[in-house]
């Protein structure tokens, strides 16, 4: 996904910009580039090219204190030199970085016919539109907001001008951050970008307009300033960085016991183990709440469907699992009874947002649950749970996986116990298992090479089915998901009892089948499963609880003993098999093609 990134201050803007666009990599991307003020008096000069940052031609040295750069994920025309950013006016007076997508930049590029554009980029229309307005009134921020008033869609946007020594930002629908430093001061689409240079940020919410300079932020809302406050970050620049590990997915791998303890010692009080959300939703409306419906996407609808079962069966709630981008708020439910959770990571998937914004419109209760602190969900739903993983950096979901499904899991115990519901010997079992997840995922990872080596051994194979029922069925399908992405292999997961009415004619000799055996997803009608695909000749790799599966698998790795949530422990197996398959085909892990880190278009 497209990244941002932007310096003025009193030293080497370059260098800084560059350095922002290198820590913006992990988001997935196919150009990069950066236009700079340079010389006395200002001359605009643009470096631009599709490829990887590093491929990028700019100077060795520039006397530049100010500039943005970009790195672009395609979305209007294809991935080459004239559409990377940033882009400019014909005059070349303004240059301009963007995210997002310019829903009306057809029509609004009719009404500049007498402009010649160089891309087929929706972006170009701005600094086009920027001639037109700065030659009304000479100021940067005012030209910048009529055109803005102008635009549909979504936008994060920087601006820089020749003769105005400032850049100035806005945006709508795609996150934007300011960033306050001692030499100077940042834009970024994400703190992580200039997250080494300083970690006291402010995020500007929609309909914002930033002017910042050396030495000031100013930041309007209608034309007014207003006050966004300035948030000391926690993360440090290192806590980004891969820690020894080859790949950043393997360190987050390994993250994940470290993570879960961080879930729990954020959300459950240690003496009388109860469980604090830091939520406002209030009892009475959670008490008499007739449905929850969780709308993810990818990894995380796989999280949202393990958690659906636990919702179930011990909150006694109705509860529906949607992948976003296909999410209604459908008739027959009352929307004054209904919560609508989206779950996602990055709190910047566009499919969750939409999902959540039309069900707010429906007048639902919305909750987000998320990884990023600031990100757009927190500002659109009613109320928010941070995850806490840290950051993650490799495009491949794996802590936050884990994370997710613990959280989910607190929010269960906290609407079971509110409703009722909460049968104490069930709750407090789980909980107990929670307690103990970060060690049993500590024991699934120090038993690494032995799925390693059957990696190894199934190398050469190039399609591979997951198997699991209830909880085992979501790990499956995130199984596959996790293989696919990182190995380019073809993989599929399917609940074990479907495989009969169809998948079956798929499996030979040459399709290895991983199977869920573990408590939580009935392993005793899964085995069924796994003589059918024997008698097809097909290898079976079972994850399996102690005293299930033994003389009848192919391999068999033992997961420790979680009750519920032994699922999520074997996931830890199924993240290493992808890894380590990946990375002996020589992969770009922490890259997979055509991939990014947080979607922001729909
Ligand atoms: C897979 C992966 C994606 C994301 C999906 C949703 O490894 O990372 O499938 O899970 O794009 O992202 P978030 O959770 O940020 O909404």
């Amino acid at each position: 996904m497209c990244g941002i990134t932007g310096f003025i201050g009193d030293t080497d803007a370059l260098s800084k910009i560059v350095r922002g666009l290198y820590r913006l990599e992990y988001r997935g991307y196919d150009s990069a580039g950066v236009a700079l003020l340079e010389g006395d008096p200002a001359d605009l000069a643009v470096y631009k090219s599709a490829g990887r940052v590093g491929d990028l031609e700019v100077p060795t040295v520039s006397d530049a204190t100010c500039g943005i750069g970009h790195t672009r994920w395609s979305t209007h025309g294809k991935p080459t030199d004239e559409n990377a950013h940033p882009h400019t006016d014909c005059t070349e007076h303004f240059a301009v970085v963007h995210n997002g997508v310019i829903a009306n930049y057809d029509e609004l590029r009719g009404d500049l016919e007498t402009h010649e554009f160089t891309s087929q980029t929706d972006t170009e229309v701005v600094p086009h539109l920027l001639e037109e307005e700065y030659s009304e009134t000479s100021d940067l921020r005012a030209a910048v907001e009529s055109v803005t008033d102008r635009l549909e869609g979504s936008y994060a946007l920087g601006v820089i001008a020749e003769e105005s020594d400032r850049i100035v930002c806005a945006r709508h629908n795609s996150p934007l951050v300011v960033g306050h430093g001692e030499d100077g001061n940042y834009i970024a689409s994400d703190v992580t970008a200039f997250l080494d240079q300083t970690r006291d940020a402010s995020y500007l919410l929609d309909g914002d307009v930033a002017v910042v300079s050396d030495d000031d932020v100013t930041v309007y809302a209608d034309g007014e300033p207003v006050d966004r406050p300035i948030q000391h970050i926690e993360w440090d620049a290192q806590a980004a960085e891969k820690d020894g590990y080859q790949h950043f997915m393997r360190k987050e791998i390994h993250e994940q016991p470290w993570a879960l303890r961080q879930v729990l010692a954020s959300h459950v009080d240690t003496v009388d183990r109860t469980v604090d959300l830091d939520i406002d939703l209030d009892d009475d409306y959670l008490r008499n709440v007739d449905e929850i419906q969780l709308v993810a996407c990818g990894t995380s609808y796989h999280a949202s469907l393990y958690a659906k079962y636990l919702f179930q069966t011990l909150a006694n709630v109705r509860t529906s699992v949607e992948v976003a981008s296909e999410y209604e708020f459908e008739g027959g439910r009352d929307p004054t009874r209904t919560l609508v959770a989206g779950v996602t990571q990055s709190g910047e998937t566009a499919d969750t947002l939409d999902a959540v914004r039309r069900s707010a419109a429906n007048g639902a209760t919305t909750l987000g649950v998320t990884n990023s602190l600031g990100s757009t969900i927190t500002r659109v739903v009613d109320d928010s749970i941070f995850i806490r993983a840290g950051p993650e950096i490799g495009v491949a979901a794996t802590k936050t996986f884990s994370s997710q499904i613990a959280t989910l899991v607190l929010l269960c115990l906290h609407v079971a116990d509110v409703r009722g519901e909460l049968d104490s010997a069930d709750g407090r079992r789980l909980l107990e298992n929670l307690r103990n997840l970060p060690s049993a995922i500590q024991q699934a990872l120090d038993n690494e090479s032995r799925i390693q080596a059957v990696a190894d051994r199934y190398l050469d194979e190039d399609a591979f089915f997951y198997i699991g029922r209830r909880m085992g069925n979501p790990v499956s399908l995130e199984g596959a998901l996790k293989l696919k992405e990182i190995s380019y292999d073809h993989a599929e997961g399917f609940p074990a009892g479907e495989l009969k009415h169809g998948p079956l004619a798929l499996i030979t000799e040459e399709t290895p089948v991983i199977a869920l055996l573990t408590d939580g997803s009935r392993p005793d009608d899964t085995i069924t499963n796994v003589k059918e695909v024997q008698a097809r000749g097909a290898p079976v790799i079972g994850l399996a609880s102690e005293g299930t599966g033994n003389g009848t698998l192919e391999e068999r790795i033992e997961v420790p003993s979680l009750g519920r949530l032994e699922p999520l422990v074997a996931n830890v197996y199924l993240q290493l098999f992808a890894y380590h398959l990946a990375d002996q085909k020589g992969r770009p892990i922490d890259k997979p093609r055509n991939l990014a880190k947080s979607v922001t278009v729909r």
